[in-house]
């Protein structure tokens, strides 16, 4: 495909793991740029289910959330027409070439990478292969589709990092066979925080649910945490280092309605946080009301999620199978005629 340059549009990949709940924060700070990004390039959107494996998942919570975070990428509008959407699991490339990478990669980076610390720590009973092996399945998932960009916060800068060394080092090894991928920096979507603290990042996997609000949360639901949100002992809505809670809750209501966190400061400059926090909880529960609708129809035509899907999978296939293709052919596979 190309674009009015003439020039074949790049390849922007981006996997989001399927655990914990898609939040405002994700939405605020990612998605629309994913949007934005469907158009301009030619971009893959994977569910990472085998990367959500490195941890123990319950079967059926795990199947059900897969499904559930494939049709919230549908409600938001990433659309099956323009980008490839679909599961890891169901392209059997990524552990093939996994397994080839592995070849290429050495222990001592593994084990240096600071997500893996952090995750041995936190499930010290189950430090398993999977979980050391993760950033050569991301750097595959990656590597797979020629990727020129992916975008990526700083929580999975080391892991692009691995991917861009691992690609070179096979290049340089036999001949240029994968696309260096570079990061990705998106226009700066507006960073959201927890709404228990103010200080930390919103996360999707946050075990205090008033911290964060999912994009499919019920109205009841949206508006009880707004009323909780922790704020500060004072009255007034103002824009200060000092008022983290506020600013917060003020960049939440900004990306919702579109109007600057100065206006609407002005706004509801003396209404008291009652008011306010009332306020920033309607403009949520209204911007996401067709992404719940949307969602609430496609969960209950599984047929159709069944077919993008299945639609995704043989398309990401068939890109996936050249590049283990050529991968096999340069390390000296025999090749089945
Ligand atoms: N590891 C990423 C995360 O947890 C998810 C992911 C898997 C990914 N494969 C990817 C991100 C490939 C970018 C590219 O956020």
């Amino acid at each position: 495909m190309e674009n009015s340059n003439n020039q074949p549009k790049k390849v922007v990949y981006s996997g989001i793991q399927p655990t914990g709940i898609i939040t405002i924060g994700n939405y605020i700070g990612a998605i629309d740029n994913w949007l934005k990004l469907q158009n301009d390039y030619n971009s893959l959107f994977g569910i990472a289910d085998l990367h959500a494996l490195t941890v123990r998942q319950n079967p059926a919570e795990f199947r059900a959330r897969a499904m559930s975070f494939f049709a919230q990428y549908l409600a938001v509008g990433i659309d099956p027409q323009k980008a490839i959407i679909y599961f890891q699991s169901h392209v059997k490339e990524h552990t093939e070439l996994s397994w080839i990478l592995n070849c290429y990669t050495y222990v001592g980076e593994m084990t240096r990478m600071t997500q893996f610390k952090d995750k041995s720590q936190k499930n010290a009973d189950n430090i398993n292969m999977g979980l050391l092996d993760y950033p050569v399945l991301m750097a595959a998932d990656i590597l797979l589709y020629q990727t020129d960009l992916v975008p990526v916060g700083v929580d999975q800068k080391q892991h692009l990092e691995i991917a861009r060394d691992i690609a070179n080092r096979f290049n340089n090894a036999y001949s240029p066979t994968f696309v260096v991928p570079e990061p990705y920096i998106a226009k700066q979507g507006a960073k959201v925080f927890s709404l228990q603290d103010p200080t930390a990042k919103m996360s999707k996997s946050d075990p205090d649910p008033n911290a964060s609000v999912a994009i499919i949360e019920d109205p009841d639901s949206i508006m009880r945490k707004f009323k909780r949100a922790v704020t500060d002992c004072e009255t007034v809505v103002e824009i200060r280092d000092d008022k983290p809670g506020i600013v917060n809750l003020l960049t939440i209501m900004s990306a919702m309605t579109g109007e600057s966190m100065e206006s609407l400061a002005a706004e509801y400059h003396d209404t008291g946080y009652a008011r306010f926090k009332q306020a920033v909880g309607e403009s949520v529960v209204e911007k996401l009301r067709p992404i719940r609708e949307e969602y609430n129809r496609l969960m209950q035509d599984k047929a159709y999620l069944m077919s993008v899907a299945k639609e995704g999978a043989e398309k990401a296939s068939y890109l996936a199978r050249k590049t283990v293709a050529k991968v096999k052919r340069k390390i000296g596979l025999v090749e089945l005629k």
